[in-house]
């Protein structure tokens, strides 16, 4: 056996399956990109997940029959011991998780990556193997140091998301004084604590890395605490892409090419996605990354008088939808909340068989992780080709004779382009105003995730249907017969 796991066969065995473990996550994620492959992209993933795991396993058993190293047999069974406890921990968050919670979830999760970071690096740093020696413990301390700040930023930074997702912490930005300055100065102290930690071999090297991750833990904090509501949905995947880059870095320090080429994907991925966002939202991808840099950080508590809002009944709306050629519905958060989108489904089916051309308008960061919409259409079996994304549909609202609002709030608020000082100013969003009846569907007049209040109700052709999406949409169904 002892052979066997000493062999050189084996050693080729491992690397080639994490080769193909490696592009099986490349196919993981082209498959994620389209609604019709992200099933299989799904089991691709989990496929290549299976395979690293299995060839880690082996890895770490051929690592340990070496003199002098733990018995293999106590070696597997800590690993079968931490995996079960880990697993059973994520079954049970993953079954019990409401969709709704999947954001925070998420945030919580690259935490745990930012964490492994830290840790793996402070142990590659007590216990760097016997390779790294000479040039190579230069490279390997450098390593270590970079590691350690990545995961640390992310730990904190993927707190604080967490915390503002859950609306644990109030989501408007913090405004330090002199905050760029702070930054830029933690990112200059560390660079000097980076060159004393790689000139110090003795054992007091660990003081340097003991200050930076101090540091490195309060920038993840401030950087994430200074981006304000409408911008959160960029910290999410750029904390992705950090994650990413935390797992790359603890891949060079294990030495392990998968984690270095999974860590890699996940980075760029990251990174791809929150440039996207950005773009769609209109903001600068540095300002976001360097915490809201380039905006005042300010939320505009001024509260305007809009005038008056008009009611309407479900049986009022269901009247007007029969008699419509055209109607989009653009869903929001609220849809998530109130998993509205069976009956939303249901109603398009029916008005669709009535001959009413029924389309959706999903604007990139409508409810609360990117795609959201589209992944609760989807469960509910909405036809792909009638969801279309803003920039497809943005065109047709004057053309348009009924819009369903359904829990959005942000994301139709006409602000974005009237008013300057709002803090989601300059945010495209979906020109619902421009339709010839507009339908809120939401409990009360309360404002949406950015805290600001939204013209779209009190115009001329907007009527409010006050109540829990669903049921109001129940409602609609029921009375279309
Ligand atoms: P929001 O602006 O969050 O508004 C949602 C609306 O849904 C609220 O005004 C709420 O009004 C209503 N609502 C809540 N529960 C409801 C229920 N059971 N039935 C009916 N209505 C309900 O939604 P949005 O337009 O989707 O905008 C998303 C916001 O989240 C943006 O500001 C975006 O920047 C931010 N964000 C997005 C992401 C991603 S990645 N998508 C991540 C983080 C943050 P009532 O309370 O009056 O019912």
């Amino acid at each position: 056996m002892n052979d066997f796991l000493a062999s050189e066969q084996l050693a080729g065995v491992i690397q080639a399956a994490y080769i193909i473990a490696g592009v099986l996550f490349i196919f993981a994620l082209a498959g994620l990109s389209k609604h019709e492959t992200a099933k299989r992209g799904n089991l691709f993933g989990m496929a290549g997940m299976g395979l690293a795991l299995v060839a880690t396993i082996v890895l770490v058993a051929k690592n340990s029959t070496g003199a002098g190293q733990r018995p293999l047999a106590v070696t597997l069974a800590l690993i079968v011991v931490a995996m079960a406890i880990g697993g059973a921990i994520g079954a049970w968050r993953a079954r019990t998780v409401e969709m709704t919670g999947m954001p925070e979830l998420v945030a919580m999760l690259h935490s745990f990556v930012g964490v492994a970071a830290v840790l793996v690096g402070y142990n590659s740093y007590l216990e760097p193997g016997l390779e790294n020696t000479g040039s190579l413990a230069s490279i390997h301390s450098a390593e270590v140091f970079l590691g350690v700040f990545i995961g640390a930023v992310t730990f904190t930074g993927s707190i604080v998301a967490y915390l503002k997702l859950s609306a644990k912490m109030k989501s408007s930005p913090l405004v330090l004084p002199q905050r760029h300055k702070l930054n830029a100065a933690i990112l200059l102290v560390s660079a000097v604590l980076l060159v004393w930690f790689m000139g110090n071999h003795e054992s007091s090297a660990i003081i340097p890395l003991l200050i930076m991750t101090a540091l490195a833990l309060f920038l993840g904090f401030h950087l994430v605490a200074a981006i304000g509501g409408g911008d959160m949905p960029v910290v999410v995947s750029m904390l992705n892409s950090y994650s990413g880059w935390a797992a790359a870095a603890a891949g060079f320090m294990l030495n392990n090419d998968l984690l270095i080429i999974t860590g890699s994907l996940v980075g760029a991925s990251g990174a791809i996605l929150s440039y996207i966002m950005c773009k769609a939202m209109n903001r600068s991808f540095f300002s976001v990354i360097a915490g809201g840099f380039g905006s005042d950080g300010a939320v505009s508590g001024e509260v305007k008088d809009y005038g008056d809002h008009r009611e309407t009944t479900a049986a009022e709306v269901a009247e007007m939808l029969s008699n419509a050629h055209s109607v989009v519905i653009t869903p929001g958060y609220g849809m998530a909340v109130a998993q509205a989108q069976y009956p939303v489904a249901e109603m398009t089916a029916k008005l669709r068989a009535r001959g009413v051309n029924v389309r959706f308008g999903i604007h990139p960061v409508a409810g609360r992780l990117p795609g959201h919409m589209n992944v609760l259409l989807a469960e509910a079996k909405v036809p792909y080709d009638i969801v279309l994304e803003m920039d497809e549909i943005n065109e047709d609202f004057p053309e348009t004779d009924v819009v369903l609002v359904i829990g959005a709030n942000d994301t139709v608020n006409p602000a974005a382009y009237d008013d300057p000082s709002s803090p989601i100013a300059g945010m495209p969003v979906l020109e619902v105003w421009k339709a010839h009846e507009v339908v809120i569907f939401k409990r009360s007049m309360a404002t949406g995730y950015a805290g600001v209040q939204n013209p779209l109700f009190f115009k001329d052709n907007s009527m409010m249907l006050f109540g829990d999406a669903k049921e109001r949409v129940d409602d609609i169904v029921r009375a279309l017969g």
